[in-house]
């Protein structure tokens, strides 16, 4: 069987599905080929239209088999939404007979890990297993264990687990384009792992991921990830406050948020009017841009509100020391960082992914390319403990690309960093009230003054 060292990540975002196909090069990321199609069959990151879900994917895929003169058979695709959540497991394992750790001790670490949880019910099934810290012996602290001498191996893993239902339509739709699902990672851990430096991962970090229909929260502290939690406001949220607000279309309101839209009045000098296309023929109106930003502004601040009590919740709030960074498509609004500063009370900077090479890299050098570009690192990462089994092969010139072969791979536990004390099981984000009635106490107050 053919195995190659490809691997393939698939993003199905709220407003954009994306398809990425890379290679590792001396430990940076090879971007070979990209795909990319709008998603309209998901809402806050969960599938609502399979056949929109499905087509989208196919598109994208095509696309990047297209760009990659590679075919696509199985993918690392990203699971996202209110029903994902994280619980911690113990796992204790004696380490194999030479008495040095290898990588079927972490494998089977792993798997101890899965079976060690106790209140899973029947409608949840584990995505993926990340290990925590691991205590070889007496020793504590060991975030690689492999080649580390000792005769018993403990530690913690984060176990990230969802919805069934909601799982078996993402895999559904994959399969219904032809494709395998090679593994699944929870999109907060990908994007965290596309746009943080291991200094800062080390030094306490916070990821926050605004998409279009989630806002995603991953916080990691000693080199590995600790809290994570999605929120169900984001960035389409601004979109459709600017359409009720100046009384436009969705799609002319995004035009003007991208074009004129701030996140911040602070940075707004002297106010100008914007022309905005009136409905089905109506005559164009014109808007004050400064009133364009306070609507903006109020929306933004919710988001980062919600995400502050996040972080304050889970309690890691002062172990921050290198800050936050902001990344998804969200986070290209101008003055994110500005009001995310003054939000947060954290250093901050805007996140585009790491450590990427190849020709075509500067077509995902995008913040909204981290979760994408976070998938193929995690598939990298862990290969050492999972088998992906045949994801890609080289399309054969001239031969067009056609509809894959489905050819089974195999899904299981996966490994990434590992971090210093276990913590607690957490919540799921629910519909945040206190910050929602604060926006809607401000907005209402803005259209009182108009
Ligand atoms: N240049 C820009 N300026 C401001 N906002 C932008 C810009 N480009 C994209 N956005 C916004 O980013 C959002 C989409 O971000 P992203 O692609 O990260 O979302 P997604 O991955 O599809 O959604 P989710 O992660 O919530 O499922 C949209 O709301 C869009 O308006
Ligand atoms: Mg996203």
């Amino acid at each position: 069987m053919l195995k190659s060292d490809i691997v393939i990540g698939l993003d199905i975002g709220t407003t954009k599905v994306c398809v990425v196909v890379a290679k590792d090069d001396l430990g940076k990321l090879n971007v070979l080929g990209k795909g990319r199609s709008n998603s309209e069959g998901l809402q806050r990151a969960t599938v609502v239209n399979v056949n929109k879900t499905v087509d989208a994917i196919r598109k994208a895929v095509a696309d990047a088999e297209r760009e990659s003169s590679i075919r696509i058979r199985g993918v690392n695709v990203g699971i996202s939404g209110a029903h994902v959540h994280c619980i911690y497991s113990n796992s204790e394992i004696s380490v194999n007979q030479s008495g040095i750790v290898n990588e079927s001790d972490v494998k089977r670490f792993l798997e101890k890990a899965k079976t060690n949880i106790r209140y899973l019910d029947i409608d949840h099934e584990i995505i993926h297993v990340i290990p925590q810290e691991f205590i070889v012996d007496d020793q504590d602290g060991v975030l690689d264990p492999i080649g580390m001498a000792g005769n018993t191996m403990r530690g913690s893993a984060y176990i990230v687990v969802g919805l069934r239902t909601k799982i078996r339509n993402i895999r559904q739709c994959i399969e219904k384009a032809g494709l395998e699902v090679a593994a699944m990672t929870f999109e907060p851990v990908a994007s965290g792992l596309a746009v943080m430096k291991e200094s800062e991962k080390k030094s306490g970090v916070v990821v926050i991921d605004i998409g279009g229909g989630t806002t995603e929260v991953a916080i990691y502290i000693d080199g590995a990830i600790r809290y994570s939690e999605v929120i169900k406001v984001a960035a389409n949220d601004v979109t459709h406050d600017v359409a009720y607000g100046v009384k436009a279309l969705n799609d002319v309101a995004e035009e003007v948020k991208i074009r004129y839209g701030c996140a911040t009045s602070r940075l707004i000098g002297e106010d100008e009017e914007i022309l905005i296309d009136g409905i089905e023929g109506r005559p164009a109106k014109s808007f004050p841009r400064s009133s364009l930003t306070v609507i903006i502004e109020a929306r933004m601040m919710e988001i980062l509100e919600l995400a502050r009590e996040i972080i304050k919740r889970s309690g890691y709030y002062e172990y921050l020391n290198a800050g936050a960074i902001i990344t998804g498509g969200g986070s290209l609004l101008p003055g994110t960082d500005e009001l995310a500063r003054e939000v947060l009370g954290l250093d901050i900077r805007i996140g585009y992914p790491e450590g990427v090479s190849g020709g075509i890299r500067d077509a995902v050098n995008n913040p909204m390319y981290a979760t994408v570009m976070g998938l193929v690192a995690h598939s990298l990462q862990n290969s050492l403990y999972q088998d992906y089994g045949t994801l890609a092969e080289p399309v054969r010139e001239p031969e067009p690309v056609t509809e894959p072969d489905a050819v089974p791979v195999k899904a299981g536990a996966q490994a990434q960093q590992r971090p210093k004390q276990p913590s607690r099981p957490e919540p799921v984000a629910g519909d945040q009230p206190q910050a929602g009635k604060k926006v809607i106490d401000r907005l209402k107050k803005f259209w009182d003054q108009l």
